[in-house]
C-alpha cells in the first residue's frame, strides 16, 4: 500500500499534532506527515515541528485583512503539499466552501465533545454548564457545517462534580490523543467508507464493531 501524504493544520499548542507525529514515527500509520500549516505565527506547534524537522508553513490569519484572501493563501499552500489527508488539530478557523469541496472526505477534525452536542468554541465549558454526566471527544470528517461532518470515532469520559473546564479538558485530551491517531491509521489503511452520514469501518473480517 502506498503511504498516504498527511498534512496537519494547527493554530496553537499542537498536542494532537504531536500524537499523530508520534504514531507515524512508531510505524503505526501507513502514511507520512508531509508538512504542517500554522495559521498563527506564534503557535507553540511551530517549534515542535522545528525540533522534529517537519516542514511547517505559516499562513498567518493576522496578516490578511480579508477572510477570502486568507482562504486563498491557505488553499494554495495546502495544494503545494499534495495531501491525501488533511488533519485539523486545534485549527481555529472555518474552512471555505472551495477548500472543502476540493478536499471532500479527506479532511478530519478533532472536537472536544460528544458531537452533535456542544459544537463550536469552549465545548468543555458548554458541557459543564449543561450539566452532562459524560462528555468526550469526536473525530469527524469536515463538511460545510460547524462540527457537523460524518463521525469517525468517539471516546467518552465521565464529568465529575468538582470538575472545572481545565480538569475536564485534561481528561478529554488523553482520549483525543488516543482516537485521533487511530482515525488517521484507519484512513491510511483505506478502512473508512462514508455512507450518507455514517462512516463504516472495515473490520478486517471481524464481525460487528
Ligand atoms: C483540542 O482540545 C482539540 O480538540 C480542539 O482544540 C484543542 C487543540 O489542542 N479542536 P492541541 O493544539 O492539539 O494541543
Amino acid at each position: 500500500m502506498t503511504k498516504k501524504r498527511i498534512l496537519i493544520m494547527v493554530s496553537g499548542r499542537g498536542s494532537n499534532m504531536e500524537s499523530i507525529l508520534n504514531a507515524v514515527a512508531d510505524g503505526q500509520i501507513a502514511g507520512e506527515v508531509v508538512g504542517v500549516i500554522s495559521s498563527n505565527s506564534e503557535a507553540p506547534a511551530i517549534a515542535k515541528c522545528d525540533q522534529r524537522q517537519i516542514p511547517c508553513s505559516v499562513v498567518d490569519r493576522k496578516t490578511f485583512a480579508r477572510k477570502a484572501d486568507f482562504q486563498q493563501a491557505l488553499l494554495a499552500t495546502v495544494d503545494g503539499y499534495r495531501p491525501d489527508l488533511i488533519c485539523l488539530a486545534g485549527f481555529m478557523h472555518i474552512l471555505g466552501a472551495e477548500f472543502i469541496s476540493r478536499y471532500r472526505n479527506r479532511i478530519m477534525n478533532i472536537h472536544p465533545s460528544l458531537l452533535p452536542s456542544f459544537t463550536g468554541l469552549n465545548a468543555q465549558e458548554q458541557a459543564l454548564a449543561y450539566g452532562v454526566r459524560y462528555s468526550g471527544c469526536t473525530v469527524h470528517f469536515v463538511d460545510e457545517g460547524m462540527d457537523t461532518g460524518p463521525i469517525i470515532l468517539q471516546a467518552v469520559v465521565p464529568v465529575y462534580q468538582d470538575d472545572d473546564a481545565a480538569s475536564l479538558a485534561a481528561r478529554i485530551l488523553v482520549e483525543e490523543h488516543r482516537i485521533y491517531p487511530e482515525a488517521v491509521r484507519l484512513f491510511c489503511a483505506d478502512r473508512l467508507t462514508i455512507v450518507g452520514r455514517r462512516v463504516i469501518i472495515d473490520q478486517g473480517g471481524k464481525v460487528n464493531g
